[in-house]
């Protein structure tokens, strides 16, 4: 371990990394090199404040023995088992443990490996449960403006991040958007739900209007819009999307790959609001990040409508070589144990009120157009820089990390959403240092 934490890779150029400006990091690498509790360890030997959990997913914090162990013993005594057709005892106890603390009614898993395939596997599922229903004409796919669903194809066709999707031409076909709810000239500096906004979910009606209800499939939104930049739903959103959604025979799904696990303060953002979809996607938090796994939670009714035919016949054509991967499993049992050990998943409920207040301390300083907060969630929206956009916050970003902060930027946006084992002296520091940064930003 020691030995690793000096070695600078000289050669960056085969890495093409992801969501990265290559060119730009590639001249100025920020490398980390270890990590604990809440804290990075940078290859010069810095300590950085993890203000983002990672990439939102780190939620019990860094390198958590408990973890480490279980993937380090799992690793030696059943490495791989194959995942079609056979089974291993570790997967099957996490999908139990799911199911435990999920919202009711949400009784049954598949594993993935990412939330893009959470959010693939869930598309599926939801059209071949309305074929296997004999209702096979359901074949459309609503999503929302602004919406973050992973990167691939079904994902970034129900997805509204225009620039995600404007390199690929043609995508999914029989997709359409609501509008997304961000407004800030009506909500601008809210603390929590917005007031207004509950009615654009009307626009769902309209949209079942145009392309007649027993055309569409499911409706797919992340209950707070996380890599959009932190879109809190207005009071009263979600529940009229639900209503409108069971009226005309349409699944509901939420993409928790960032809501869920404790980061409103409830387990699941479905818990927090309480509304219940028909299927949720996770991710990330799932494992706290340390191995890439996925789940997708069903109702019975959605399951049992695929539990026909001949029983020696496969009954859904959909799975990965890793679902349920025995280390993936392993790190997702000693993460919910760890979580419910330390009381993690209601944290957010007890740290809220300080994050807010200390986010909302940001109200008044230059640049600051917004401040927005729900749980450990949180985002400053900043001032364009005319012409320029995105550049603003990219500076407070390599500013931040140099000051020994992680923050995380989605155009003028900063996101942050810190480990839930942060202490009150850490929110102190991010937003210390962030409202010095901020101040002096161009
Ligand atoms: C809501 C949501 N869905 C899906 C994804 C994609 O997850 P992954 O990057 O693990 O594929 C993300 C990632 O940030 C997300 O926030």
């Amino acid at each position: 371990m020691s030995n690793r934490l000096n070695v600078v890779p000289n050669d960056l150029s085969a890495f093409w990394m992801p969501f990265t400006a290559n060119r730009q990091f590639k001249k100025a690498p920020r490398m980390f090199v270890g990590a604990k509790d809440m804290h990075y360890t940078t290859a010069d030997g810095r300590q950085v404040l993890d203000g983002t959990a990672g990439l939102w997913c780190v939620n019990a914090g860094h390198c958590r023995p408990k973890i480490t162990e279980a993937i380090q013993q799992q690793a030696a005594e059943l490495d791989y088992a194959p995942a079609f057709q056979m089974g291993h005892p570790t997967a099957f106890e996490l999908a139990n443990r799911l199911v435990d603390l999920a919202p009711k009614g949400l009784n049954h898993v598949l594993f993935t490996n990412s939330g893009s395939e959470s959010v693939e596997t869930a598309l599926k599922v939801a059209l071949a449960y309305h074929r296997a229903k004999g209702d096979g004409s359901r074949f459309r796919l609503i999503g929302r403006e602004r919406g973050y669903h992973g990167v691939n194809f079904g994902g970034i066709s129900v997805g509204g991040i225009v620039s995600n999707r404007k390199m690929f031409g043609t995508l999914l076909t029989g997709v359409d958007h609501m509008p997304h709810t961000h407004n800030l000239s009506k909500n601008a500096f809210t603390r929590g739900e917005p007031e207004h906004g509950a009615d654009l979910a009307d626009e769902l009606e309209r949209i079942v209007t145009l392309h007649d209800a027993s055309t569409i499939a499911a409706v797919i939104v992340e209950p707070v819009a996380g890599s959009t930049g932190v879109l809190i739903p207005p009071k009263g959103y979600l529940q009229r999307l639900r209503e409108i959604t069971r009226k005309h025979g349409i699944l509901l799904i939420f993409d928790e790959v960032i809501t869920g696990f404790g980061r409103l303060g409830t387990p699941f953002a479905a818990d927090y609001f309480g509304v219940i979809p028909d299927i949720i996607t996770t991710a990330k938090g799932l494992t706290n990040g340390v191995i890439p796994m996925g789940a997708v939670l069903v109702t019975s009714e959605i399951h049992d409508a695929f539990m026909q035919g001949p029983e020696h016949m496969i009954e859904f054509m959909h799975g990965y070589t890793y679902s349920g991967n025995p280390m993936a499993s392993a790190a997702g049992l000693a993460t919910l144990e760890t979580y419910k050990e330390e009381g993690l998943l209601t944290r957010g409920a007890e740290m809220g009120k300080y994050w807010e207040d200390a986010l909302h301390s940001l109200k008044g300083v230059q640049h600051v157009i917004d401040v927005r907060n729900i749980g450990l969630v949180g985002a400053v929206e900043l001032e364009p820089i005319a012409g320029q956009p995105t550049k603003r916050a990219f500076s407070a970003f390599v500013k931040a990390y140099e000051a020994g902060i992680l923050i995380r930027t989605t155009g003028d946006i900063i996101a942050m959403s810190p480990p839930l084992i942060v202490e009150k002296s850490h929110i102190d520091t991010l937003i210390g240092k962030l409202t010095e940064i901020l101040r002096t930003l161009d």
